[in-house]
């Protein structure tokens, strides 16, 4: 599923976050790739120490707590803590896969999470700069993504994608992976789909024996699928 979420950050909380990451000093994107990432990635990142990333962070995941859109589609159980990323001046991602397990904390309290759904969230808005799309391919073929300031675009982590060049202006934005309770992407089409519908059911004839027997089914799928 590719699914499009508007307005996660408000524009003061865009404004807030752009104010302090166009301070902040970026480091070269390739230190957090391995050696075939690095063939094909030319960007900037914040580096996992900066307490900019750390303090952005926090407010990029105090507003995805805060998302209806977002829960029903990811299903989160672990969250990485989000990252930020800049290209500028032809800076572009090849086509590449995410890692699928990812390595985190000190060495005597490592934790993993496993990637099956990648995030990214913009923080620069289409006309601040040419190129930058965000490239996936599925099963249907290739999708171009490029959202206002303060959209979300969530994809999964099995699909290969790109990062066109950037030849005008800066593209920043905010990047993570969820481990969700339900691991297979169509699965999770299935109870998004399904509880969506659900709501627009209760939207339009209130609370129904129906809505609550649908409601009923979307739970002990969930519960037949769920990892916790
Ligand atoms: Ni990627």
């Amino acid at each position: 599923m590719l699914l499009h979420v508007p307005a996660v950050l408000t524009r003061d909380e865009v404004a807030g976050l752009r104010e302090r990451l166009d301070r902040a000093d970026w480091a070269d994107g390739r230190e957090t790739v391995g050696a075939q990432g690095a063939q094909f990635k030319h960007n900037l990142q914040l580096p996992e120490a900066s307490p900019v990333r750390a303090e952005a962070g926090r407010v990029v995941s105090a507003a995805l707590e805060r998302n209806p859109l977002y829960f029903s589609a990811a299903l989160p159980t672990k969250v990485l803590p989000p990252r930020f990323n800049r290209y500028q001046g032809g800076g572009e991602y090849g086509f590449h896969v995410d890692g699928s397990v990812l390595v985190m904390g000190p060495p005597d309290a490592r934790w993993h999470v496993r990637s099956d759904i990648s995030c990214t969230l913009f923080l620069s808005d289409p006309d601040e700069y040419d190129g930058g799309e965000l490239t996936v391919t599925d099963t249907y073929g290739e999708h171009e993504v490029k959202l206002p300031a303060g959209d979300m675009i969530l994809y999964p982590s099995t699909s290969l994608h790109k990062v066109t060049p950037v030849t005008r202006g800066a593209r920043v934005a905010a990047f993570f992976w969820v481990q969700s309770m339900v691991r297979l992407d169509w699965h999770r089409t299935m109870l998004f789909e399904l509880d969506q519908t659900i709501q627009k059911l209760r939207a339009r004839h209130g609370e129904t024996p129906e809505a609550v027997a649908l409601t009923s089914h979307y739970h002990n799928l969930l519960r037949l699928w769920a990892e916790v």
